[in-house]
Formats: structure tokens, sequence, C-alpha cells
């Protein structure tokens, strides 16, 4: 096939090239977007009188049809026409003829590429925006119905302080909210309209850039052409923040692994979320939530593949810019997957209250409420923390609770002890800690009516 650059060319690409060189394998994702960008082009084209109006009328109709013929599953991609822009540009000269010719004009693979892919990431930021909206959705559903429950809070896998249910789930909301804004964030960076850069000195027509950056939804048109085709750090933000909210759901998925183990018992994975074993007859494998864990591995992948592929790149642009494209899907995809799993898996788990109720008993987790029963009574925390301290081991040595003891046990320890109520009931641990964001009833309240703010209304 005879190429759109061939000109200046007297001998043909080896086949191993054309298949080396291709990147429509992949890039042909981005075909929506490549003629959106191009009807905006011609439009514009028109508009300005850079090419006659009638034919950029023929150019955006022939785009049209293409676009329903692509949606219709009639089109075929070919290799030897490289990438998803010559393909379409290719596809056009076949069904309108020369005047396909002037679609270019003006226009560079290299600002158009910048283009389509800037349009990609607008995209999937909106999507992964909504399937963490929904994720924060299910959590909040599930943290409603367990505002009651307390669970022992950790530090070091090991019971620190007993906390609501709630409490715990919510913490997640907020991981989420934050991964929210780190897109909305990113999506600033990425709504700039690069095109009218041409292939990195900008155009000698009279191009209205504005124009096309309006019928495109840009918000902004780039200010340097050389930055424009060569830039793709808004990309690198994007894996970032796809990154991070992989962190996040793995952080959830351990939890629930964990929670999941015999040992624990905290939760029951539903069984439409876990699988069996081959081998061994009573297993239940909690696949998902190890798999939402693994796939983190592939997101941090895509986002050092970038990284590495920008690094030492000389301005502007180079054909490496090519292999932007692959991690960027794969995050994406990845990121939007695991969501969804998420917001299935929280959905219908099972959340044994009961059990972790039950395995704060003589765990010494309300022993900071104890110390603070000393400090309302004037000691000093420090002195404080060290009495019970020794109370805790006394407790160990004799096999006792802190419920077991006697106020004769405790004044043995402190004068100040008054009576058995010093040692306070899980309950009270929890109500006592009254602060905004923590975890009495109120202050629960308060935030769980915070959280739902986050979340637009269903539109079911
Ligand atoms: N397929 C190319 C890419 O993804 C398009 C730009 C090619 N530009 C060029 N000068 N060869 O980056």
């Amino acid at each position: 096939m005879s190429k759109l650059w061939g000109g200046r060319f007297s001998k043909a690409t080896s086949e191993d090239v054309d298949r080396f060189n291709a990147s429509i394998g992949f890039d042909c994702r981005l075909w929506e977007f490549d003629i959106e960008g191009s009807i905006a082009h011609a439009t514009m084209l028109g508009e300005c009188g850079v090419i006659p109006t009638e034919d950029a009328q023929t150019i955006v109709n022939g785009l049209k049809e293409i676009e329903a013929d692509i949606r219709a599953g009639k089109v075929e991609f070919d290799i030897a026409a490289e990438d998803i822009h010559m393909n379409i540009e290719k596809l056009l000269h076949e069904r309108i003829g020369p005047v396909a010719g002037r679609l270019h004009t003006a226009r560079s693979r290299n600002d158009q590429v910048a283009l389509d892919v800037r349009m990609y990431v607008r995209a999937q930021i909106k999507s992964i925006d909504q399937a963490l909206e929904s994720v924060q959705r299910t959590l909040v559903e599930t943290a409603e119905k367990h505002l009651d429950d307390i669970i022992p809070g950790y530090t070091h896998l090991q019971h620190a302080q007993p906390v609501p249910l709630a409490h715990h789930l919510l913490a997640y909301v907020w991981m989420f909210q934050r991964d929210r804004e780190r897109f909305e964030d990113c999506y600033k960076r990425t709504d700039v309209m690069p095109l009218g850069s041409g292939a990195m000195a900008g155009t000698s027509f009279p191009l209205n850039r504005h124009r096309v950056a309006e019928l495109l939804g840009f918000s902004k048109v780039s200010e340097n052409s050389m930055d424009a085709v060569s830039a793709r750090d808004f990309a690198a933000e994007f894996l970032s923040a796809c990154a991070i909210t992989s962190m996040h759901m793995s952080r959830f998925a351990e939890e629930m692994i964990i929670w999941n183990s015999r040992e624990f018992g905290f939760v029951e994975l539903d069984d439409s979320m876990a699988t069996g074993s081959s081998l061994m007859p009573q297993k239940k494998n909690p696949d998902v939530p190890e798999l939402i864990r693994a796939k983190t591995g592939r997101v941090y992948g895509d986002l050092m593949s970038l990284l590495t592929v920008l690094k030492g790149l000389p301005l502007t642009y180079n054909k490496d810019l090519q292999e932007d494209k692959e991690p960027i899907f794969d995050a994406a995809d990845t990121v939007l997957m695991c969501l969804k799993m998420l917001s299935l898996l929280i959905g219908s788990t099972t959340f044994n209250t009961e059990r972790m109720k039950a395995s704060l008993k003589g765990d010494f987790s309300n022993a900071v409420d104890l110390a603070d029963y000393l400090v309302r009574r004037g000691v000093p925390f420090r002195s404080a923390h060290e009495i019970v301290g020794r109370i805790v081991a006394y407790c160990i040595e004799n096999g006792k609770a802190f419920e077991d003891l006697s106020l004769g046990e405790l004044k043995r320890f402190s004068e100040e002890f008054e009576s058995t109520d010093a040692v306070s009931s899980v309950e009270n641990a929890v109500s006592a800690r009254n602060v905004y964001g923590s975890t009495a009833r109120d202050r629960m309240l308060e935030q769980l009516a915070a959280a739902k703010k986050l979340i637009r209304a269903s539109d079911s």
C-alpha cells in the first residue's frame, strides 16, 4: 500500500517495520475521539476560509459516515496504515476522494494524537469519578447499617481501641474522596486543546483554535506549540491518580481477605464473590479481593512505564510517545473494573458483628479509657499510662480482664480509683470520644451526613 507520507521515499517500508511501527492494534480505541477531533478541525477550517466550505462539509459528512460504519462493526483497520489517524484518513479518501486530502491542512499527527489522548483521558476521568462515587455510596449505605456495631480498631494489626464498624468503613470514603479530587485536579491540566500546534512549531494558516476548543468542549487552548505536542505529564498524573486509587482499593481488599480468614471470621463473602478449590472441597476462596490487590501491581507498572518513556525525551515529538497509550488504556480499564468489583464485593459481604464484638473481650482495648479516668482525676497522663500499664501486666499474670478487677485491686495501683466504673464498657469507650472526627454517635451521624453530601442522588 502506498503511504500517506510516501512522497520522499523510493522504497517501500519492510513488512517487519510496518508491524513494529504500527499502533493501530491498540490505538484503534481512539477512533471516536479521532473522528470528533477531525470533524471539529474541518468545521473550523471551513469557517475560517482555509478550505472551501463545501469541502469542509463533504469531509464532515464523510467522517460521520465512517463513524457510523465503525460503530456498526463494518470497518477493518489496516496495519499498513500504521495508526488510527492514518486509517481514518485513508477511509475518508476511499469514501470522498481527493477532497479528503484537505483535512490534514494545518495539522500534524503530533498535535492530532495529543488531542485524542487528552480526549480519551478526559472521558476516563469522568467514568472513574462515577465508579468511585458508586463505591462511596456502597460504603455509606453499609456504614449506615453498622453505626452501633463495635469492632476492634487496629494499629500494627493488634487490637488498639474499639470503634464502630461504620467508622472503619467510612475511613475509606474519605480516601476515595481524595482520589476523586486528584482526578478532578488532573482533569484541569488534561482539559487543554493542543490542535493548531502542527508538528511542533504552529502553523501559518489563520486557524481559530478557540473555536476548535469550543466545539470539543475544552476550557483552554495550549500556549506553546512545542509543549503541546510533547507534553504527557497530564497522562502521568492520570496514571499516578490511578495508582493511588488502586493502592486504596488494595488496602480494603487486604482487610477483606484477612477478615474473611477463619482466624478473624469477621466477614463472610457472598458465594457470588468467591470461588472454590479444584482439590480441596471445603474451600471458599476470596479471589475477588485478591485480584483487586494484585492488579494494583500492574497499575503501578503502567505509571512506571510511562514515566520511564518520558524521561530523557528531547523536545518535541518522538515516536517513543506512541508507547504512552497501552499503559493509559490498561490502567483505566483495570481501575474501572476493580472499582466495579469492589462495589459488588462491599454490597454483598456479610459482617459478622457478633464475632467482631466478641473478639474485644478481655483485649484491654479500653486501656486508654482507664488512663483517661485517672487523668480526669488530676493524674498526669504519663503517670496514668504507667499505672494502667502495670494493671495490664497484673491482669495478664493473673488471667484477668479489666472487668474482673475489684475496687480493692484497682486501688492497689492508684488511690484515685473510686469505683470499678473506672473500667468503661466498649460502648462507653466509643461514646466518650466526642471530639469532631471521632466515634461518639453524634459525631458519627455528622460524619455520615458529610459523606452523603459527596454522593449525588442516585439515578435509579
Ligand atoms: N501513532 C503515533 C503516536 O501514537 C501518532 C503520531 C505519529 N507522528 C509521527 N510524526 N510519526 O504517537
